[in-house]
């Protein structure tokens, strides 16, 4: 039998692509989340476009029937894997979003029913056999409040009403029944950090500086210089301090001018916010993922961040959010939020940028009385695909002790297929990514399109950049319109997403990459995340099972078993251009004569002679195979 070939040479090229331009590192961003947010994202995106701008379409879809040689294989039916009854999710106080897989959708973009080019909630409805399909139990929407859409909902001027955009109440109360009919929980976004300046209690409080809302929001007077009253900086550039010529003081927005924030140290904000979620959970709605978090409160003597030397994307200097950012204070509304969240059996997802997975255990609560899926975005910066540096990740997610939320990609973060895509194997890589963070130990939040291997589509020029933030940091930060592009239903004109012009232009990739396509297509995307999600709600090991790493220093193929005390799932995954042959020694872990069954394969063959002594790869390929001892 031969030794397994790793050709250093090709490894190499993919791993520094990016390093050759100065910005791909191995050195994970340093949150706080502002820090993230930019940085990281200039970062992927530079690296994702050196490997691809020789590539047009066509190329692409020949290479990609070129590699069409992965065959996706699913021995359904043969593992008995449903009837080892041992999925907790049948015991009576399981809570459901442990096994559940959750899908973020953001409306503008899904579908659009009245052809005005903007997607909305009948839209949705009109999609929820797809997404039952898929296998998914809950859906996340992005904000559908009231807002005059400066952030694109992330400005909400209402929290107890829905945008006449994306429909009414009526049309929200038809899509949260017909979702419930199928078994899928809908999740509101919920943006506590800030207001809309349009909100009515922005326009009192800015009013006067009397005004019974005056103290909801941060106001002061200028320094003494006539400078605004320190040195904090918007996320989104410039002075997160905007002078306001009614009262003549300046009011603090971290995020837009257009979004003030609100003064959670006034308990009447408090009152007045958990409300809003009680006025949700009376009308159905399963849980809040909760924009932003880290950011509520701020230094009550508004001290100076410390500057670093350089500057980011937007021009601005590099600073520590030292005293407007992750302040303990945060976590005593998390705790009120959730007892509020315990009395509906609802759930809190959190926006939850950290940098470890030691910090992020924080956003859980000392006795897990916060939320109870922070988000772990520390995948979305991983900017090459590394086994090892996948591994080290998840290692220190294990060893936190905490129950993960894996995300791969979101409406604020180049799409995972441009991130690792190298222009050959793109679709592979796409289903690789889903055989890692839908077989780890936890619950994925998938972001729409993923499962169809939607990439970004850039604006090619300023003037047609939708985001603000791209518009003023255009052309080093493009913004974020790219991945927010429309659902590719089919591959009539607009991806059958519209009738009416499409707010963001379809990507290109819709001819190729749409729904009804790779519906007849066993070897697409989509069929592979269908086959997964199905196996994953059948097989108690991938649901409950511990997480035990394997094969710890090989730098090509992360390898784990999900155990659980009765069964055992391995998972393989060939992170490399190059076919990979492993050997696993499974006695230390009381497996030594242990049989291996193929569950799920994307190799031609279902690899029916791979044993645990010897299992062979293609080119990032996704092996999954049930443990029998
Ligand atoms: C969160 C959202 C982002 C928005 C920001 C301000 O980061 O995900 O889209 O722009 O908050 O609300
Ligand atoms: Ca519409």
């Amino acid at each position: 039998m031969q030794h397994a070939e790793y050709p250093i040479e090709l490894m190499h090229a993919v791993c520094t692509a990016g390093a050759s331009n100065g910005l791909a590192s191995a050195s994970p961003c340093i949150p706080p989340y502002a820090s993230c947010f930019r940085s990281c994202r200039r970062r992927k995106r530079s690296f994702s476009y050196r490997s691809r701008t020789s590539f047009d379409v066509g190329k692409i879809n020949m290479l990609r029937k070129a590699v069409t040689i992965l065959v996706l294989t699913l021995i359904a039916g043969l593992i008995p894997a449903d009837s080892t009854a041992e999925n907790a999710a049948g015991q009576p106080d399981h809570p459901w979003w442990r096994h559940a897989v959750f899908y973020e959708i953001y409306p503008r973009s899904f579908a659009d029913s009245n052809n005005d080019g903007i997607g909305d909630l009948n839209g949705i409805t009109s999609h929820l056999d797809y997404l039952k399909a898929l296998g998914i139990d809950a859906i996340w929407l992005t904000p559908c409040y009231p807002s005059p859409q400066v952030d694109f909902g992330y400005d909400v001027s209402d929290y107890e009403n829905i945008d006449s955009i994306y429909g009414n109440l009526k049309d929200f109360e038809r899509l949260e029944r017909e979702a419930k009919r199928r078994g899928i929980r809908v999740i509101m976004d919920f943006v506590i950090n800030h207001t809309s300046d349009q909100h009515p209690w922005f326009l009192d409080s800015r009013s006067s500086i009397n005004s019974g809302h005056r103290n909801w929001y941060i106001w002061h007077d200028s320094r003494a210089s006539g400078q605004p009253p320190n040195n904090w900086q918007s996320i989104f550039g410039g002075s997160a301090w905007k002078f306001d010529p009614t009262t003549s003081q300046y009011y603090y927005h971290f995020f837009y001018p257009q979004q003030p924030d609100l003064n959670w140290r006034n308990p009447a904000v408090e009152h007045a916010m958990f409300d809003v979620t009680r006025w949700w959970y009376k009308r159905g709605v399963a849980g809040f993922r909760l924009d932003a978090v880290s950011t509520l409160f701020e230094d009550p003597d508004l001290r100076d961040n410390p500057v670093r030397p350089g500057v980011n994307d937007l021009g601005d200097p590099l600073m520590d959010n030292l005293y407007n950012d992750n302040l303990p204070e945060v976590h005593d509304i998390l705790r009120g939020l959730r007892k509020v969240a315990d009395e509906h059996k609802a759930v809190l997802i959190g926006e939850t940028w950290t940098a470890t997975p030691d910090a992020l255990r924080k956003y859980y609560g000392e006795h897990n009385d916060e939320l109870q899926m922070p988000m772990d975005l520390a995948f979305t910066e991983i900017a090459t695909l590394s086994a090892t540096e996948f591994r080290k990740h998840i290692a220190g997610v294990e060893s936190a002790g905490i129950w993960p939320v894996y995300v791969i990609s979101n409406h604020d973060i180049v799409r995972s297929y441009l991130r690792y895509g190298d222009g050959q194997h793109d679709d592979a890589i796409a289903k690789l990514m889903a055989g890692l963070y839908l077989t780890l130990r936890g619950t994925p939040i998938l972001y729409y399109g993923e499962e169809i291997g939607m990439q970004n589509n850039d604006p090619q020029k300023k003037d047609d950049v939708q985001d603000p933030i791209g518009k003023l940091g255009w052309p080093r930060q493009k913004g974020r319109d790219g991945e927010r592009t429309p659902m590719q239903w089919n591959d009539t004109p607009n991806a059958g997403f519209s009738q009416g012009k499409p707010w963001l232009p379809v990507s290109p990739s819709y001819q190729t990459h749409n729904v009804a396509s790779e519906l007849n297509d066993p070897n697409s995307v989509l069929h592979f995340y269908r086959h997964l999600l199905a196996l994953r709600r059948r097989t108690p090991a991938l649901l409950d099972g511990d997480y035990l790493p394997l094969n710890q220093d090989d730098p090509n193929v992360l390898a784990y078993l999900r155990r659980t005390k009765s069964s055992s799932a391995l998972v393989v995954l060939n992170m490399s251009a190059a076919p990979q042959t492993i050997r696993l020694d499974l006695s230390p872990k009381g497996l030594a004569s242990a049989k291996l069954w193929p569950l799920l394969t994307t190799m031609g063959t279902a690899n029916p002679q791979a044993t645990v002594a010897q299992i062979s790869l293609d080119p990032f390929a996704v092996y999954i195979g049930e443990i029998r001892k």
